[in-house]
């Protein structure tokens, strides 16, 4: 008789701290049985001076993958062997894949903010005017997939205009390539309204609401687009100010759907297949279970 022998089941995790309020393992359960990929995912909670000691734990124990959240985004990127070219471009990483020898550090959560944008909205942003609220690490890691939607410009304003200036003179090659206008400032110097806002402050998370200075001016266009990168209710407050300038026929979207995309970029990372990412969207705004 012959004893049955199973595979390890391939671990996945997200890291960070905290990590206990994380949604990205009902996403990546809900996209492994979609697919029929056999894998397990978790959340690691990391202490802020042992991030490096618990992804080496983790891979020693048969760790095959991990999405990277706050506060360790940069510091993943230092760790990372190689990056993608959107990881480099960024500095920061969201995304690993523990290859033999050579993690692999990628970030995914531009291409999954422009695919809820252009793919969910159907908002394509070629040609359009594109304001990015924030340069901390958030905006940092999206900043590129929006240049590479061509749209006609980006402007980045930070409550400290110089790291504004920072973030932009990072992708002003990138930006010349595909022919983007970028510029920078502070947060009170906004300019004419805008087609698409984004919001990448933690203002919300903290409570503080609007990031930006009230002016009689409209920030959006009627029927423009806003996006908070937060999901759930931190999200309200910035989302209604802009539904008021954008009316009836605008684009109001907090960040569950870059959630679910950057997910989605992720899994095709490491599994080498595309999930339904647009139907786990969809059942978790109608809180169903994900997979239903
Ligand atoms: P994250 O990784 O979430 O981007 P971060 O790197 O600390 O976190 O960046 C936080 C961003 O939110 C920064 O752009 C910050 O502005 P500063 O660079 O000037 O600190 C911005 N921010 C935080 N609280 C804010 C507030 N109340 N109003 C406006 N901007 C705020």
């Amino acid at each position: 008789m012959t004893a049955a022998t199973s595979a390890p089941v391939d671990q996945y995790v997200v890291a960070g701290n905290p990590v206990g309020h994380s949604r990205s393992p009902e996403i990546h359960a809900a996209f492994a049985r979609q697919t029929g990929q056999s894998l397990h995912y978790d959340r690691l909670l990391c202490p802020l001076d042992g991030f490096e000691a618990s992804l080496r734990g983790f891979v020693a124990g048969g760790g095959r993958g991990c999405n990277i959240t706050v506060p360790f985004k940069f510091e993943a990127f230092r760790l990372a062997a190689r990056h993608t070219p959107r990881a480099a471009l960024a500095g920061a990483v969201n995304t690993m894949r523990f290859d033999e020898g050579a993690w692999l550090g990628d970030n995914t959560d531009g291409a999954g903010l422009v695919a809820d944008i252009e793919r969910n909205a159907r908002r394509p942003l070629r040609g359009l005017r594109v304001l990015l609220i924030g340069a901390g690490g958030a905006s940092a890691g999206v900043l590129g997939s929006f240049i590479a939607g061509r749209p006609a410009q980006v402007r980045v304003v930070n409550r400290s205009a110089d790291k504004a200036h920072a973030l932009i003179a990072s992708h002003q090659a990138f930006a010349a390539e595909h022919g983007v206008q970028l510029s920078a400032g502070g947060l009170d110097e906004v300019g004419d309204a805008h087609d698409v806002l984004i919001n990448g402050t933690s203002a919300s998370l903290s409570g503080a609401g609007v990031p930006l200075p009230d002016r009689d001016a409209p920030v959006l266009v009627r029927g423009g687009v806003a996006v908070d990168m937060m999901y759930g209710p931190s999200a309200a407050p910035f989302l209604d100010w802009a539904r008021a300038q954008a009316g009836d026929a605008g684009e109001m979207r907090d960040g569950l759907g870059m959630l679910v995309e950057q997910a989605a970029e992720a899994f095709f990372l490491w599994r080498g297949v595309r999930p339904d990412s647009a139907r786990v969207l969809a059942n978790l705004r109608a809180g169903r279970e994900a997979d239903a």
